[in-house]
């Protein structure tokens, strides 16, 4: 097995080489966060507010965490201080959107994992209302394909769905963002100073890609414990729990773990039968829904009228929006699992809200309609091992995540 370089530095405060997946790594263990703490608070990174935080995301960029392969950066857009720091720039500036109104952040919000907690669905500019769930930017940087449908491969042309969807940033073209950066003098130095030439659609992607490539969160307990060989890292549960996430869950024949490192995805598409199931709700809705007025405070509301004040529910058919091949109908990417704790709500259209109620949609195996992957089936998993395994998603959290959060905050942006 090839030997890992990494920097430990935010945990440990030196950096170690480790080969295999036993070597020791410090006398002294910090226990790392654990997912069950739902919080991300930047004023607890150490170095928040240092001026020179793009020095720490581009040490990250270079770096291979624990439990991480090396981020790999296309050979024309290796990062820089200067790309990142625009790059991060361009992520926080509301001016980017056609009123003035929505940057990236606000629907990838770093103090909630760059996604939003409290959205099933993402609402843009002026309200409107999207059909998915805004995914974590976290590990972003080694996912391909991209989107819950995966219709994109690069983080460096990506950007441009959200600049011009009407539901997102509503720009009436990408062309109009680049000349206003091109009338913005900081801008014009800023892209000056990373790329030596003003602002282009090319290099908009490429700052916002190597800003993205720098949000790397590994490190977890559950990688001190199975790739760093640290028995007390975790508790027993989540040892059981990976058991049956390896063995009779059979998580892992999608959520795939290698053996020095893990990005729990396959980067593939499968049906899970959950966006039929969805479906299948869309075209038959309950008579009434429940609607929470205050804590503790419900009513049932007759969903005629729910159904006057909102927007259509549009269907959703997952990867045959891409290729128009009736057998990718209902295919969605797998996602992967770092963070998954400080993530939801979960699934591509967001509306399980808890880690137990996945685990409860795969224990049930689907609805089983025929084109569902037959790596779904019922599970016959009894509560204990639920908890198990929640245990192990749970161990999946970053110590990081403070930081990168700090990080991102550690300029105001503009928007002026
Ligand atoms: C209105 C909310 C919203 C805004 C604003 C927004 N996004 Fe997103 N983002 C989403 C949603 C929703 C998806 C998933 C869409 C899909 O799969 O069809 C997504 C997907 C992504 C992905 C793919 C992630 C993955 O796991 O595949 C990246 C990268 C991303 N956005 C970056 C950005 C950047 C950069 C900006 C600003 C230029 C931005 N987003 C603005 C909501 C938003
Ligand atoms: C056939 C492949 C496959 C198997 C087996 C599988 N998953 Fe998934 N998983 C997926 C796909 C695809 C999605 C996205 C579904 C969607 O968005 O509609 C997903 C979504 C999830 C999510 C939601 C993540 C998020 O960010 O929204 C979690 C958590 C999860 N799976 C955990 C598990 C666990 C635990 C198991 C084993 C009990 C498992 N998966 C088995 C493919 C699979």
């Amino acid at each position: 097995m090839a030997c890992l370089s990494w920097a430990t530095k935010m945990v440990f405060g030196i950096a170690v080489v480790i080969c295999g997946a036993t070597a020791a790594i410090a006398d002294t263990y910090d226990a790392p966060r654990d997912g069950t703490d739902h919080k991300i608070a930047p004023q607890n990174c150490e170095y928040a507010g240092d001026a020179d935080w793009a020095q720490q995301a581009l040490n990250r960029s270079t770096e291979t965490q624990l439990g991480l392969p090396p981020m790999v950066h296309p050979a024309d857009n290796p990062p820089t201080i200067e790309k990142i720091e625009l790059g991060r720039e361009l992520f926080f500036d509301r001016r980017l959107s056609i009123n003035g109104t929505m940057s990236c952040a606000m629907c990838h919000v770093p103090e909630q994992g760059f996604t939003t907690w409290e959205l099933q669905r993402a609402v843009g500019v002026e309200g409107r209302s999207g059909k998915r769930n805004a995914p974590s930017l976290l590990n972003v940087g080694f996912l391909d394909p991209l989107f819950h449908d995966g219709r994109d491969p690069a983080l460096e042309t990506q950007f441009i769905a959200p600049m011009v969807a009407r539901n997102e940033m509503a720009n009436p073209s990408v062309g109009w963002v680049v000349s206003f950066l091109n009338r913005d003098q900081d801008y014009l130095d800023h892209f000056d100073a990373a790329f030596g030439a003003k602002a282009s659609l090319d290099r908009i992607g490429q700052a916002l890609a190597a800003y993205q490539r720098s949000l790397i969160a590994g490190n977890s307990p559950f990688d001190h414990w199975y790739f760093a060989g640290m028995a007390e890292a975790v508790q027993d549960d989540v040892k059981r729990g990976f058991d049956l996430f390896m063995g009779k869950a059979n998580c892992a024949v999608c959520h795939t773990v290698a053996d020095d490192f893990s990005l729990f995805t396959d980067q593939s598409l499968h049906d899970t039968g959950y966006g039929f199931m969805r479906e299948q709700k869309r075209q038959h809705p309950p008579e009434s829904v429940t609607v929470q007025l205050a804590p503790d405070v419900f009513v049932d509301v007759d969903f005629a009228r729910v159904k006057s004040v909102s927007a259509p529910l549009e269907a959703d058919l997952g990867r045959y929006e891409v290729t128009e091949d009736p057998a990718d109908r209902w295919k969605f990417r797998t996602p992967n699992l770092r963070n998954v704790a400080m993530t939801g709500p979960y699934m591509h259209d967001g509306a399980l809200n808890t880690l137990r109620a996945v685990l409860d949609f795969y224990n049930m195996g689907g609805p089983g309609h025929p084109e569902q992957s037959p790596l779904i089936a019922p599970l016959g998993l009894s509560e204990a091992n639920i908890d198990d395994l929640e245990a192990f998603l749970n161990s999946l959290t970053s110590p990081d995540l403070d930081c990168l959060a700090a990080e991102a905050r550690s300029l105001r942006p503009k928007n002026n």
